[in-house]
């Protein structure tokens, strides 16, 4: 089976990298040259643990290639997955531009039967336009070549992207086609005879699978951090909480990490767009909207404790605030949406000097927090981090800032407050006792 994958971005890399581990014979396609340059030398644009070996053992196998050329992809391809980006427009809704400019160009260049696969996360209905947008090209070229339109999202984390795509808690093809549905089997044979359960559907409920499970799961992460709010103030501890509900079957321990708001590139997306899309449709996602509130308010939320905690009347001149961690979650550089920005932003305001540290989100904070200046300074580890600061805040749970040395920690700062905004440190940690130490919701 032979496979292109349009866009090479976080999702598309990914998928077209797996495909060629399942043996199919794969072309990724992009439009920015030096990108796939970067690629063809054996370069990852992104940092995804696992992936850059699994990419070189299969070019070398001679199953992975990467290119430009739309037409050399399009001809060549049995199967063609869009993977570009939907990113949210001004008012929350995603912008198809990208996807609809593919489907147009692979037209252009159609020469027989092909399955294109919107891999894409994309609003209901975008399968039916991708259809037309199709139809309308090859009506005017005059040509009269069948093809199917399918509908297969994508559920991988980032930083656990390489074992969700080998081992993934389910594959969903939505696709009116019955033919179509075969060569997906066969796409993804590896995993069908494995027994991954498989959800086959139409077209429509695929996409919304989507939203809904994105969505269900913010809903879940907002749930729990208001939870956390209220049992701070009681003296009741959010993580017994989470652990006790999360023993009900019903409920499951997944996704109950109170901590400083979700982020990333589909959480905060996805939830805006499912929003859009039900009020196209006439309807008001009264819970998803709750979550996306609550979502807010706890980044807001973090900034208050830490001022207020530091401060009487909140005012952060003169301090000197560590901040570890940057990229929405560990083991990515990804810094879209990171609860980090808002944070900082929000400490800066009042403020507060940062000495931040991340072990890959560096390279992306210093363009997207430039605008503070000289009120950031990079540092090179935790200990620099803290170096001199009144506090030291926890934004993200790197692995390694659970192993680090709290007594170097501590006898490199000017006063001892520490925020664990994840909850990484347990309370019978006894090098904490030195510490001012505020958790989330306990
Ligand atoms: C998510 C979905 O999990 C994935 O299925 C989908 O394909 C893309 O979006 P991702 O954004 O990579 O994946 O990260 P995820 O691990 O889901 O975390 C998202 C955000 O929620 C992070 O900011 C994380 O810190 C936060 N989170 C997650 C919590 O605050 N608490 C939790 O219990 C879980």
């Amino acid at each position: 089976m032979k496979i292109g994958v349009i866009g090479t971005g976080y999702v598309g890399l990914v998928q077209g990298v797996i495909l060629a581990e399942f043996g199919m014979n794969v072309t990724c396609m992009d439009v920015i040259e030096e990108k796939i340059e970067r690629l063809k030398n054996g370069e990852l644009p992104i940092y995804e643990p696992g992936l850059r070996e699994i990419m070189d053992r299969n070019v070398q196998a001679n199953r992975l290639k990467f290119t430009t050329d739309i037409k050399e992809t399009t001809e060549n391809s049995d199967v063609i997955f869009i993977a570009v980006g939907t990113p949210p427009k001004n008012d929350g809704s995603a912008d198809l531009t990208y996807v609809l400019e593919v489907a147009s160009n692979i037209s252009m260049y159609m020469n027989g039967y092909k399955v294109i696969v919107n891999k894409s996360t994309v609003p209901v209905g975008t399968g039916k336009l991708v259809e037309s947008t199709i139809s309308k090209v090859l009506t005017e070229r005059g040509v009269d070549h069948s093809f199917d339109i399918v509908s297969n999202p994508e559920f991988l984390r980032e930083g656990k992207a390489v074992r969700d795509c080998l081992t993934p808690d389910r594959v969903v093809i939505g696709t009116d086609s019955d033919k179509a549905k075969e060569i997906m089997k066969s796409v993804y044979d590896v995993l069908y005879i494995n027994q991954t359960p498989f959800v086959f559907t139409n077209v429509e409920t695929s996409e919304m699978i989507k939203y809904a499970s994105n969505a269900f799961l913010a809903v879940k992460i907002s749930f729990i951090n208001e939870m956390a709010l209220l049992a701070e103030k009681t003296g009741a501890d959010i993580q017994e909480i989470a652990r006790a509900m999360g023993m009900d079957g019903r409920i499951s321990p997944k996704f109950l990490h109170a901590g400083p708001g979700y982020g990333g590139s589909c959480f905060p997306k996805d939830t805006k767009a499912i929003v859009d899309i039900a009020r196209k449709y006439g309807e008001e996602m009264f819970v998803i909207e709750a979550a996306i509130r609550a979502n807010e308010k706890q980044k807001y939320k973090m900034v208050e404790k830490i001022r207020f905690t530091l401060s009487e009347d909140g005012d952060l001149t003169g301090k000197t605030i560590g901040v570890l961690g940057l990229s929405f979650k560990p083991e990515t550089d990804d810094m879209r949406d990171a609860p980090s920005i808002d944070i900082i932003n929000g400490l800066v305001a009042y403020g507060a000097n940062i000495q931040a540290y991340c072990p890959e989100g560096i390279k992306e904070a210093k363009w997207r927090l430039e605008h503070l200046g000289r009120n950031i300074k990079y540092m090179n580890d935790e200990y620099e981090a803290a170096k001199e600061a009144e506090a030291l805040v926890i934004v993200t749970e790197w692995h390694q800032f659970r192993g680090m040395d709290l007594k170097k920690i501590i006898e490199n700062m000017n006063d001892n407050f520490l925020f664990d905004l994840r909850n990484i440190f347990s309370k019978r940690e006894k090098l904490l006792g030195n510490f001012k130490y505020y958790g989330v919701g306990r």
